[in-house]
């Protein structure tokens, strides 16, 4: 029908208009109309427009012509030039959104994608959280929700905080004991991998003022490997310092909180004396376990299973850090994150959690939509 368009445009626009004194401007104007009603496409409007209101279309030229006109003629002629431009750009705009919208319905019906599809296999899987991230999130829920903050430090620390500060004596064997790796010293300090979160309690009175509530998770690293130890760990530590803190505390705290992560109603819990530079008194603590061949039931049995360490805050370390030991005092704790992950989710090689093995972490790692 393009052809018939054509026609109609050329015969409408064949040089006879230029001024509209010898044209009939609502008929003309009428044809136009009718001309965007056979218009099969969007170029078909495209071409009406051009030859209405193009640079050289007949209304712009009825448009020029007004200008040479003499007034009274202009006065009687100029309104409807004007009006009938108005109806043809509102024709045009109408024909265009129509043939707009029948673009995007088609587009709409020949992009339908069927979401009720299976995934392909390969190449699509959805990622999985990796049981250590997970661990981390639940662990920092539960603490979040006794009022406890976050504080992280740096992986390289200096010997100082890592040790010194922390009551170690210099030269002692727990240095060695953790099987430290030692690194050059930096701006007079000695440097290392910190072998424990413990220093970021350090930091932490440092600088900021009781009362104090925190959780420390972060790398660690020791020269050990084998099946229960990397040379890169995480642990997780925990500091509270107050006026009136004290063991009942410490020992409720580390109840209710393996209770929740182990999802049970109840844990037996057993402190050991220990040692520690940093606390006095310390603990192990052991918690209630029943083996059933491979596998390990927290919170049933009559087992037991060593999972962290703690104690109240030694005096030394609140002197270090400028608090007075006659007004403050507190408790804390260390714990493997890793650890709880395994014992957890019943996973037996540390070595594989930082391995990067895909098949391990799709079977180990968890989906984070359902189902
Ligand atoms: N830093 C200790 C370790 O790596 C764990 C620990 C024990 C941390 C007792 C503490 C604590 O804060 O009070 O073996």
């Amino acid at each position: 029908m393009s052809d018939d368009l054509d026609a109609l445009l050329a015969s409408l626009t064949d040089g006879s208009g230029d001024s509209p004194l010898t044209t009939d401007i609502a008929s003309c104007g009428e044809r136009f109309i009718q001309a965007l009603s056979t218009a099969k496409s969007i170029s078909d409007v495209e071409k009406v427009r051009l030859a209405a209101l193009g640079r050289r279309g007949l209304v712009s030229r009825w448009l020029k012509g007004l200008g040479t006109m003499q007034s009274d003629r202009r006065i009687e002629v100029a309104p409807k030039v004007h009006a009938i431009r108005a109806r043809i750009e509102a024709a045009l705009a109408a024909r265009r959104d129509h043939f707009e919208r029948e673009a995007i319905a088609a587009r709409l019906q020949a992009e339908q994608a069927d979401i009720t599809l299976p995934l392909p296999d390969e190449g699509l899987r959805a990622g999985r959280m990796h049981p250590l991230s997970r661990t981390f999130t639940e662990v920092r829920g539960i603490f979040a929700s006794l009022g406890f903050s976050l504080r992280e430090g740096p992986d390289i620390e200096s010997d100082r905080n890592n040790f010194g500060m922390l009551n170690f004596p210099d030269d002692h064997p727990a240095r060695e004991a953790q099987d430290t790796f030692f690194l050059p010293d930096s701006e007079g300090e000695s440097m290392l991998l910190r072998t424990q979160t413990s220093p970021v309690q350090v930091r932490t009175m440092l600088s900021e003022a009781p009362p104090i509530r925190i959780i420390c998770p972060g790398r660690t690293y020791r020269r050990d490997d084998d099946q229960t130890h990397t040379p890169m760990f995480h642990q997780l530590e925990g500091l509270v310092v107050d006026q009136q803190s004290h063991m009942g505390h410490l020992k409720w705290v580390l109840e209710y909180f393996l209770r929740r992560f182990f999802g049970v109603e109840s844990v037996r819990l057993r402190f050991r004396p220990s040692f520690f530079p940093f606390t006095e008194p310390s603990m192990e603590v052991d918690v209630g376990c029943e083996r059933r061949g491979e596998e390990l039931f927290i919170g049933t049995g009559d087992d037991w299973m060593e999972i962290l360490g703690c104690g109240m805050v030694h005096p030394n370390v609140l002197r270090n850090c400028g608090l007075d030991p006659d007004v403050y005092q507190g408790f804390a704790w260390g714990v493997g994150l890793d650890r709880l992950a395994m014992l957890k989710y019943g996973i037996a090689d540390l070595r594989a959690f930082f391995e990067s093995d895909l098949h391990w972490l799709r079977h180990h790692g968890f989906r984070l939509f359902a189902p």
